[in-house]
């Protein structure tokens, strides 16, 4: 049985911690965020969130901000590393552990792969991962399945097709992760140079069909959701790295009439640079704006449950 306490107190940090019933509670509390959302709540006064956002965000950062402020508490944060100790030598443990002091829960994005697990070895309030270098943004993941919930009625049956940058964007690693835990099928679609992480697929392929391939328009009529990716231009080596695969797929509105589901759902985590093109925007398929505010509803229940004010 699923109850509040598996979440109180307790860091959030990848969707390979989470049961299906667990990331089903935590959008049930999503829902009843909705109306919370509009009319205001004083759940989480007096406590403080930092959010420590050590690369670019715009949505993340502005969305966790927003989340507390409307469970009724206080936000303190650093957006531009430039400004904070980190600048002068401190180590990213020294920091957590000094933040950890000022306020109740920590959301936090990182350029670093392992920042998430290694701030949750010293923190002693609840750690929210807001991205951790390549490797996952798990909160970015609960509101892409609370939007796919409510886009589509439910998450189970439907065929899921990933597209992209698949080896360096974190958010379809969370994703894919919880989604081994849903009766789907998902198809990875990138080029070679891009193929979703081995080791993700490793983590989930015994309990989700992941099909990997890298013709667009021939897999797009299988797909009830689509979800773009940009191509991570800050994790390449070289611009010519970047440049030989950041066309490498481009939805536009021929894509979608000509191949897809009547219904099909575009969505993208954003920014979006040109892998959807703006004339889908108006079609009732482009789901990816609505998407972004999935994230206030997904992130107050993080923040309420993990603060244990729900
Ligand atoms: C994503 C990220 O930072 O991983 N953005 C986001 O949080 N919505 C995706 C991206 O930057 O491409």
């Amino acid at each position: 049985m699923v109850s509040k306490s598996d979440f109180k107190g307790k860091h959030f940090i990848s969707m390979g911690d989470y049961s299906r019933a667990q990331l089903d509670y935590i959008l049930d509390v999503a829902d009843e965020m909705v109306e919370l959302e509009k009319q205001g709540s004083e759940m989480a006064r007096g406590k403080v969130l930092a959010s420590l956002f050590f690369e670019p965000s715009t949505r993340t950062r502005l969305s966790f901000e927003s989340a507390m402020f409307r469970l009724g508490g206080s936000v303190t944060t650093v957006a531009d590393p430039m400004t904070s100790s980190a600048k002068k030598g401190e180590s990213f443990e020294d920091t957590i552990r000094t933040v950890m002091n000022y306020v109740d829960i920590i959301a936090m994005r990182h350029p670093d792969n392992d920042a998430a697990l290694r701030a949750a070895k010293v923190s002693s309030v609840p750690y929210i991962n807001g991205g951790s270098g390549t490797w996952e943004h798990p909160t970015q993941t609960m509101l892409d399945l609370h939007c796919i919930r409510y886009a589509k009625g439910g998450i189970d049956g439907l065929t899921i097709g990933m597209v992209g940058d698949l080896k360096n964007g974190r958010t379809v690693h969370s994703l894919l992760k919880a989604l081994r835990n849903y009766n789907v099928k998902v198809y990875c679609i990138a080029p070679d140079a891009l193929k979703m992480k081995p080791e993700v697929i490793e983590e989930v392929k015994d309990k989700v069909e992941v099909v990997e391939v890298s013709d667009l328009p021939k897999t797009m009529p299988m797909l009830d959701v689509v979800y773009m990716t940009r191509v991570q231009r800050e994790r390449f080596a070289s611009q010519e790295e970047y440049d030989k695969v950041k066309d490498s797929y481009i939805m536009d509105r021929n894509m979608i009439q000509k191949h897809g589901k009547k219904d099909v759902v575009i969505m993208h985590p954003l920014p979006r640079v040109n892998e959807i093109s703006t004339d889908v925007d108006d079609l009732p398929n482009a789901w990816y704006f609505r998407q972004v505010k999935h994230g206030i509803y997904a992130r107050m229940a993080v923040i309420a449950l993990a603060l244990g004010v729900y």
